[in-house]
């Protein structure tokens, strides 16, 4: 008999957090083989999960920058995984790709959705999700042609201590930016200034969050970095210096509450008062600048200048729908990772 093959499938679009057991079906189905193989393509096995925040919105039927998952498909994402067979000229059999595969343990995937893992010194295999990833290019491209900090700014990260804001507020300290993170907890907050060297870190659940922020920023905020959105957007607008420039990564903070993010924006005019440079990005909108960005990100990692860390959660690809609840629950420090089957060097 073949090898079985679980995947999770969009079964009900959810109305607010995705619920562990109801959003996703975990179906098994028999593993697509070797034999199925058409020219350009690799039959995969996933070992490393990446959870996004931006996988909540592909829930949703709305317009964005990419279609929803439809119910019934197998969902989306994008897994370090290991060639089992292929017949690209790309890659060969043992062979390890940043597959775009979906939630999925075995899959066949073309030349267009997958891309050779590298792992330069002092890198490791689940660093090509994180920090050598598409969340480490999205805080380099977005601080590229965006945010373009320079030394002596005072830069405000929100979701500091997660996958993408602790690359960014790591990117400005290196330009010799003050940095300020906001996170979600304590531990935290410790995190990010004693091992990552931010100049401040504020906790936004504490209740001087707020007077905090104040007295953190007195000389206001030349850029800032938004991951959440919200209040949390509202309060850095307060607190913008004129021309401040806003990069627009996410917002994480009103994912779970479809159209309530926008809503909640009370003080937009300060972009017209502090003439504010406001400007949103997709990481693929920069597809171009990715080698350029690996090869400084890699550079800075081998030199001790840029750390990581990252959240694995256990247990197979039966883990996922759980773990990614827990993304918005802030249970993460770094990048979350699924682990459905763990790395052997061979
Ligand atoms: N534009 C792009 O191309 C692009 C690419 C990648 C990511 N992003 C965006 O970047 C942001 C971070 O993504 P990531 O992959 O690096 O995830 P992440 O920051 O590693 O994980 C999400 C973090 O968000 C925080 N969070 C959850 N709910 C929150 C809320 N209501 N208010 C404030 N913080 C909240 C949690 O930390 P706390 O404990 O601090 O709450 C959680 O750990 C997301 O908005 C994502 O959509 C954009």
């Amino acid at each position: 008999m073949g090898r079985e093959n679980h995947s999770f499938k969009l079964a009900v679009r959810p109305e607010a957090d995705v619920v562990p057991g109801k959003t996703f079906k975990l179906e098994t189905s028999p593993a697509p083989t070797a034999e199925e193989l058409k020219d350009g393509e690799v039959l995969v096995e996933a070992l490393y999960l990446s959870l996004d925040p931006a996988m909540r919105g592909w829930l949703n039927d709305t317009r964005s920058y990419m279609p929803p998952v439809a119910i019934g498909e197998t969902m989306r994402g994008a897994a370090i995984s290991k060639v089992l067979a292929s017949k690209s000229s790309k890659v060969k059999e043992g062979d390890l790709v940043n597959a775009f595969c979906g939630w999925t343990e075995v899959a066949i995937v073309n030349e267009e959705q997958f891309e050779v893992v590298e792992l330069p010194k002092g890198s490791k295999v689940t660093d090509a999700l994180g920090v050598l990833g598409l969340t480490g290019l999205t805080a380099w491209t977005g601080l590229e042609h965006i945010g373009k900090p320079k030394a002596g700014d005072t830069v405000v990260v929100s979701g500091a201590a997660g996958a993408t804001g602790s690359v960014v507020g790591q990117i400005c300290k290196i330009k010799g930016c003050k940095v300020i993170g906001i996170a979600g907890s304590d531990d935290k907050c410790a995190w990010l200034k004693e091992e990552l060297g931010f100049d401040a870190a504020l906790n936004y659940k504490s209740t001087s969050f707020r007077e905090d922020f104040k007295k953190a920023t007195p000389d206001f905020i030349d850029l800032y970095w938004d991951n959440v959105g919200g209040e949390i957007l509202e309060m850095a607008l307060d607190r913008a210096k004129f021309r401040a420039r806003f990069v627009m990564c996410g917002s994480i903070s009103g994912y779970n509450a479809p159209g309530k993010e926008s809503k909640g924006i009370r003080n937009l005019f300060q972009v017209t008062a502090q003439r504010i440079h406001m400007e949103g990005f997709i990481v693929f909108d920069f597809a171009q600048d990715y080698a350029r960005g690996r090869k400084e990100l890699s550079g800075w990692l081998e030199e001790g200048k840029l750390k990581r860390k990252e959240t694995i959660a256990r247990g197979g690809l039966k883990a996922a729908d759980q773990a990614f609840l827990d993304l918005f629950q802030g249970k993460n420090t770094g990048k979350l990772l699924v682990e459905i089957k763990p790395y052997e060097k061979a």
